[in-house]
């Protein structure tokens, strides 16, 4: 019988005891994956790294695919207010960023979810995993948000893979990027969320 991939969000208390699996998944995930292997993100992003970032951050929010009881991969975010997303977000291009919503936003929206990263280990990948997780994500705040979220995510210029996910999953580029000394590596993307107007994600 071919053993399921299941998912679900990781409540808090569990999450603090996972972090050093999440941690060890993430490093060798992008050792083994490109556009990350070998790139200079890689070279930055140590497990130890990553331990005190999950660690410190506080509101994180995480959904996990397992397959009895092994960690597939996982999808972190966080909630954020659209008029404080520059000083939280601390990323280049967040200010461009803000304004671009704020011209969007007709709506009233006040909430942004921003998914900061989906990490799905190798001997799962090309499964729709990644593509699965962050459906169940867009589900949760369809419910968690009935009066409208931007929902924000940001994907390296080359990661066709994510790209294509993201596609698939109603997301539009911003065209605003995220510059590191001079040089432009990625780039934000996103979709609204509203109940009121039917875009909400079942
Ligand atoms: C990017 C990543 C999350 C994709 O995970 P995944 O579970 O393999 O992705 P999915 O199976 O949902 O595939 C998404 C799309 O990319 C395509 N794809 C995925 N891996 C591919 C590969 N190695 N070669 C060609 N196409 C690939 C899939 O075919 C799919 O498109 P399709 O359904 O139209 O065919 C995974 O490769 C990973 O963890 N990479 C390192 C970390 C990373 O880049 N995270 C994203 C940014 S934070």
């Amino acid at each position: 019988m071919k053993r399921m991939i299941e998912y679900r969000s990781v409540p808090d208390p569990e999450f603090k005891t996972r972090i050093p699996e999440m941690a060890g998944a993430f490093v060798r995930t992008l050792e083994a994956t490109p556009p990350f292997k070998g790139s200079r993100f890689h070279e930055e992003a140590t497990r130890q790294g990553l331990l005190t970032e999950l660690e410190e951050q506080q509101g994180f929010g995480v959904m996990a695919a397992e397959q009895e009881g092994k960690l597939a991969g996982f999808t972190t975010f966080q909630e954020l207010d659209l008029d404080s997303l520059a000083q939280d977000l601390l990323l280049p291009g967040a200010d461009t960023l803000t304004a671009y919503l704020q011209a969007q936003n007709t709506d009233g929206i006040e909430k942004v979810a921003w998914i900061s990263r989906t990490i799905v280990v190798p001997e799962f990948q090309r499964r729709g995993v990644a593509t699965q997780l962050r459906h169940q994500v867009l589900s949760h705040f369809s419910s968690t948000y009935p009066q409208g979220a931007f929902v924000l995510t940001s994907h390296h210029l080359n990661n066709d893979h994510i790209i294509q996910s993201s596609k698939k999953l109603g997301f539009q580029p911003t065209g605003i990027q995220q510059i590191y000394d001079g040089t432009p590596e990625a780039q934000y993307w996103y979709r609204t969320i509203d109940a009121r107007y039917g875009q909400n994600y079942e």
